[in-house]
């Protein structure tokens, strides 16, 4: 177990959802925003708490443990280990805007656990922390999905074959860069989510896996063209792309200046665009730029290549 009393430095990358055609179950880590967190251990005072969440940042979200997302995760790792004695203090300084659509809650909840597992001596294995951190996500959305936490706690980008039981399969990917704007909206994962039809055409289905099948494949073999005819969605992004100003102009502007695809990041409102060279990712990113000033909308881009370490402590 690590010292008591002394505080771990946590940073919890930002991480793209969905990789367009994987609704759920692809995923991807980058290497810019991320958060950043301290942590550490302490005697439980009697009749304490046992978790204390400290906010340095402005969003002023709840730091009630079963409110709070990190708190959520951190509940769930408790429950499987004995913890009679002792409280986690967590400073979370979120630099990762929620609601953006890049993973702000699944970065709050991976890098608790994460940080967790290492002050209590790494009891637990990469899948029980994606497991507790789920319970996060919960709270921040009402379901239980993965995409976001998977490659936050292992990096690179995963698939998430299945929830129940929990099975992550790390993808190997080649050099990509990758281009995010953030246009300065709100999407609430939860409303995103409710507006999805609950059913869907087999023909779509079929394009679907299709597509699906062909980006895991065109990750595997280097393949960048595969990659690019595969970032491509039939059933999610028609009907949530109406919540994201411009957002077929922004796609096709930034298609014709190289990139290989893209789409929705999350459930938006951040598009993220991947490319094979740095320099592409900075023509998407002027593209982007000179759509939204063009309708007068604040927002923030950033571009990155995709982050293969996952949550990151130091002491
Ligand atoms: N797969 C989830 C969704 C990710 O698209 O609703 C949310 O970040």
């Amino acid at each position: 177990m690590f010292p008591m009393n002394q505080w771990i430095k946590i940073k919890a990358p930002a991480t793209v959802a969905n990789m367009v055609c994987g609704f759920d179950i692809l995923g991807f880590a980058v290497n810019d925003p991320y958060d950043e967190m301290e942590m550490r251990l302490v005697e439980r005072a009697p009749n304490g708490a046992n978790i204390v969440i400290i906010n340095i940042d402005d969003y002023n979200l709840p730091t009630d443990p079963e409110q709070n997302v990190a708190g959520a995760a951190l509940i769930a790792l408790i429950e499987e280990y004995d913890f009679s004695k002792l409280a986690f203090e967590v400073k979370i300084n979120k630099l990762i805007k929620p609601g953006s659509g890049v993973g702000s809650s699944a970065a709050s909840s991976a890098g608790a656990v994460v940080g967790a597992n290492y002050l209590l001596g790494n009891p637990f294995s990469k899948d029980d922390l994606v497991r507790f951190a789920m319970n996060g996500e919960k709270v921040a959305s009402g379901v239980k999905h993965a995409d976001n936490i998977a490659p936050c706690i292992h990096g690179g980008v995963t698939l998430v074959r299945s929830i129940f039981p929990l099975e992550v399969i790390a993808l190997p990917s080649p050099q990509l860069h990758v281009t995010i704007v953030h246009p300065q909206i709100e999407v609430k994962t939860a409303d995103a989510r409710s507006i999805l039809r609950q059913n869907v055409k087999l023909k779509d289905a079929i394009k679907q896996w299709g597509n699906i099948a062909g980006l895991v494949a065109g990750l595997m073999k280097g393949d960048y063209d595969l990659i690019g005819r595969s970032l491509e969605d039939v059933i999610i992004e028609p009907i949530r792309s109406i919540l994201i100003p411009g957002f077929d102009d922004l796609k096709k502007a930034c298609k014709e200046v190289g990139a290989l695809g893209g789409g929705i990041s999350g459930s938006g409102p951040s598009i993220f665009m991947l490319s094979k060279e740095k320099e592409t990712a900075i023509a998407v990113e002027q593209e982007m730029k000179k759509i939204y000033e063009g309708f007068g909308l604040a927002h923030h881009t950033y571009v990155t290549t995709i982050n293969q370490a996952g949550v990151e402590i130091s002491e």
